[in-house]
């Protein structure tokens, strides 16, 4: 084996930048830390001439990140364009093929590729890697793979998308409405191309999944995953919220039992008191549960050119290491395809309604709970000027399915004037 790892980088976007500032400033650390000199052989990217802040001139290259992936010279081919198909899937399987390691950050083209993808790898006796693609610099990926291993691991739980969770703080610290502090996200360059992504639950959901099928040995199941964004969370939930001591948190919440796999993503209510609650601003939290080690907590920058490249750089180590870990931790031809089901522990629920004003329709809505079998929590009735009144319930754990029925049932006697929102809490 030579002295000299070679690599490849297609993507000299925040993270590709980023990664090349590291090589160049820490190149004696990396040699030292993994017995081998990094080497940046060649880079790809869409405009050649554009100012990236970093000195490419000693790397050829490539405008193909095709070719780049299948360069005789390179040992590892670094993904950093993002897309969950298109140029990086391409140029990905290119690599695989040719016998190249890979490292990416793409978590897109993983939750909807992944399994096949690490197939590949596995049968190319290449390493995939993809630390960073997780909550950024936060290091999940090998706590889970290599330090948790011996756990039976019982739940994942985690705030991953950093924009959604500035979004509820912010909402949450200046009483502004979403609509607002989204724009104000927007301005600031917080939101993906398509914000949907973000405040979708999408790009959050990618992750949870991906954290999934390392924990439970489960084949990555993104169309299993069941999502829902925060786009309907007005300053109202979050102040109610508040006063009962819970804060609003996008929560990835992942459980499997023998009827199946649960992977939520969804505006939950957490206790005040939670390290969950305490998250401001873009930092993400990744809590697991496993029967060993109990609960542990990972906190830190999910995104951003420093942290991210951190994580990047740590796949690269490992590979020039020689260490060569199967993609989710088992072989991927093992991982189990199991059902998905909606959840696997019964949770209290807090539900706003916006009810007619009129004589007897709070009944309407207690005998669709009664029905269903939901006993109520707390009841208040918000103070209203207008013939809309907005009413808060919390129910003592049920199932969400139960729940669901009841709502149905409310919704048919057009007591509601819009839908309810529905969040659940969340014990940590
Ligand atoms: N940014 C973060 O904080 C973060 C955190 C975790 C994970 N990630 C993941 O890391 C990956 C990269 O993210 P990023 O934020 O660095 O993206 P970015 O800033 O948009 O950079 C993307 C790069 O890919 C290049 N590119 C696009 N299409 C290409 C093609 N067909 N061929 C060659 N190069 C192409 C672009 O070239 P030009 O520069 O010439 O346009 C750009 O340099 C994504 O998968 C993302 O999800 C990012």
């Amino acid at each position: 084996m030579s002295d000299t790892i070679k690599i490849g980088i297609a993507g000299l976007g925040t993270v590709g930048a980023g990664l090349i500032k590291i090589i160049q400033k820490n190149s004696k650390i990396l040699a030292a830390r993994s017995g081998k000199s990094i080497e940046i052989i060649a880079v790809s990217a869409l405009s050649k001439s554009k100012d990236r802040g970093v000195d490419l001139s000693a790397y050829e290259w490539e405008n193909d990140p095709i070719n780049l992936a299948k360069r005789d010279d390179i040992d590892v081919f670094v993904e950093l364009i993002g897309g969950e198909d298109g140029s990086a899937k391409q140029a990905t399987e290119a690599a695989i093929k040719h016998g190249k390691h890979v490292v990416t950050a793409n978590k897109a083209m993983l939750a909807m590729y992944g399994q096949e993808l690490a197939i590949s790898a596995e049968s190319n006796n290449v390493n995939l890697r993809f630390e960073a693609a997780v909550a950024g610099g936060i290091p999940v990926i090998k706590a889970l793979t290599e330090s948790l291993a011996g756990n039976n691991i019982t739940r994942i739980m985690g705030v991953m998308n950093g924009t959604c969770n500035y979004i509820l703080t912010r909402m949450e610290d200046t009483g502004l409405p979403y609509e607002e502090i989204f724009e104000e996200a927007n301005q600031l360059g917080f939101l993906e191309a398509d914000p949907n992504l973000d405040v979708g639950g999408i790009d959050a959901a990618h992750k949870l999944v991906l954290l999934s099928s390392i924990a439970y040995g489960t084949q990555v199941d993104f169309e299993g995953a069941v999502l829902e964004g925060i786009g309907r969370i007005s300053i109202e939930d979050i102040r109610a919220a508040s006063e009962m001591g819970y804060r609003i948190k996008l929560l990835g919440v992942s459980t499997i039992n023998k009827l199946g796999l649960s992977q939520t993503m969804r505006p939950c209510l957490v206790p005040a008191s939670s390290p969950l609650a305490q998250l401001d601003g873009g930092t993400n939290m990744i809590i697991i549960e496993g029967d060993a080690v109990g609960q542990i907590v990972l906190r830190g920058a999910g995104a951003g050119e420093g942290p991210t490249a951190s994580a990047v750089i740590a796949d690269i180590l490992d590979i020039a290491r020689g260490i060569n870990i199967p993609v989710f931790g088992q072989p991927a031809n093992s991982l189990k395809k199991v059902p998905s089901i909606n959840t696997t522990v019964e949770n209290s629920f807090y539900l706003r309604l916006n009810l007619k004003d009129e004589a007897g329709i709070l009944a309407k809505v207690s005998a669709a709970l009664a029905n269903a079998g939901i006993s109520i929590d707390r009841i208040r009735q918000e103070v209203h000027e207008t013939d809309a009144a907005p009413v808060i319930i919390v129910t003592h754990p049920t199932e969400r399915d139960l729940l669901n029925k009841a709502i149905a049932e409310i919704e048919a006697t057009s007591a509601a004037i819009d839908p309810p929102v529905v969040l659940r809490i969340e014990t940590v």
